[in-house]
């Protein structure tokens, strides 16, 4: 016969494996959320966080508390801020609107100091931003919402949600996270980047993108398996007119297919920027009629005030294939006269429809009339 004490143990152990297996779901339902497309979701994300999720959280395996929206349609009207957010999902399964709004403004689901965040899907968010920018006017209303922000965030997983047309930029990653398995579709009309990703060792994989652009600063970045559509290409910048201490390194792009784009992979900077981008690498890309399929340029949106002493060094590009456009060259190296790009490599450059490659103040290997350094 077993004794109490087993009894107890055994309960006990039951308990635990239960809850280690069980998950707690927060609908945002219970939380004054109504499927009808008209009621704003943006308290009911709240309530439910701060009156369900919270108090429940107390492993550190994300997916044991869901702040969950159930199938169905919702309007998110107002922004929601989580800030220190740790060891949820934020579980979208159903399709959330946004209204076309002159005065909002910032962005809609902000994660601010969080770690172990997942966001997933199989939902998506109609972000309206055709709206905002009639005519393809990006001046109408410069302040226009953005769709999600990681501010200072570690461990965020992303994935099986998909974002349609956003007003601004997509999603905005700073910290240490993982996006994947998931699609980014904008229509075409500028400054809708799909990620824009700065801090240490963020990997971005399997998805379909309108980009995924590196911002400063950076220290390893990951992406592979990446579809970028209807895209003003991979980009690392621009930092901003002046910027000073831009450092971005060990970046790594691999497995990149891009159609319908402006740029393929184009670090762009202005001409009084200041700082480092140092070892970049892409490899294995596929482009389709790409305006400028490879390009460097320190005189993004124009000036030539060479005053920079913005370092760009050991950029690799490898195994490109595909076409460009009949009037602008493959590659195109345009840097500052006082600190010229150096060591940049090249193998495997094999671009249809270009005109011939073009350096200014740029050294390196691999291309004919490229100088060496
Ligand atoms: C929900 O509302 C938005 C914004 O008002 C609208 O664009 C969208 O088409 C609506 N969705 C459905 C399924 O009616
Ligand atoms: C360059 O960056 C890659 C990651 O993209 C990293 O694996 C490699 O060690 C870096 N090389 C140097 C010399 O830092």
């Amino acid at each position: 016969m077993l004794s109490p004490f087993f009894v107890g143990a055994f309960l006990f152990l039951g308990l635990q494996v239960h809850r280690a297996l069980g998950f707690i779901e927060c609908s945002v339902l219970d939380y004054g959320a109504v499927a009808d497309n008209t009621t704003d979701l943006g308290p009911a994300l709240m309530k439910a966080w701060q009156e369900c999720v919270i108090p429940q959280v107390t492993t550190t395996v994300a997916t044991d508390v869901l702040l969950y929206v159930p199938a169905g349609d919702y309007l998110l009207a107002s922004t929601v801020t989580f800030d220190d957010a740790e060891n949820w999902n934020l579980h979208i399964a159903g399709n959330v609107y946004l209204p076309f709004d002159p005065d909002l403004t910032g962005t809609m689901l902000t994660f601010e100091n969080c770690d172990n965040i997942l966001l997933n899907g199989p939902g998506a968010i109609f972000g309206n931003g055709y709206r905002y920018r009639e005519g393809g006017d990006l001046l109408l209303f410069p302040d226009r919402p953005r769709l999600i922000r990681f501010q200072t965030c570690n461990n965020v997983e992303i994935t099986e949600v998909t974002l349609f047309d956003a007003p601004m930029f997509h999603v905005t990653i700073i910290g240490y996270n993982v996006a994947h398995d998931m699609s980014i579709i904008a229509s075409h009309i500028g400054e809708t980047d799909g990620f824009d990703v700065s801090g240490n060792n963020n990997y971005v994989h399997d998805v379909s993108v309108e980009c995924v652009t590196v911002k400063t600063p950076t220290n390893g970045f990951l992406a592979q398996r990446i579809t970028c559509i209807f895209t003003a290409g991979c980009n690392i910048g621009s930092f901003g007119s002046g910027a000073t201490g831009v450092d971005v390194q060990n970046v790594f792009y691999s497995d990149v297919t891009i159609s319908n784009s402006d740029a393929g992979v184009m670090i762009k900077s202005y001409p009084n920027c200041q700082g480092t981008v140092k070892n970049v690498t892409y490899t294995g890309f596929t482009l389709d009629a790409a305006a400028y399929p490879i390009y460097i340029s320190a005189f993004w949106m124009g000036g030539t005030d060479d005053t920079g002493t913005l370092e760009i060094s050991d950029v690799t590009y490898e195994n490109f294939m595909g076409s460009g456009t009949p009037t602008r060259p493959g590659v195109l190296l345009d840097c500052n006269e006082a600190t010229p790009c150096s060591n940049i490599a090249f193998s495997g450059i094999s671009l249809t429809n270009t005109i011939a490659d073009t350096f200014t103040n740029a050294c390196g290997s691999g291309l004919s009339g490229l100088d060496t350094c």
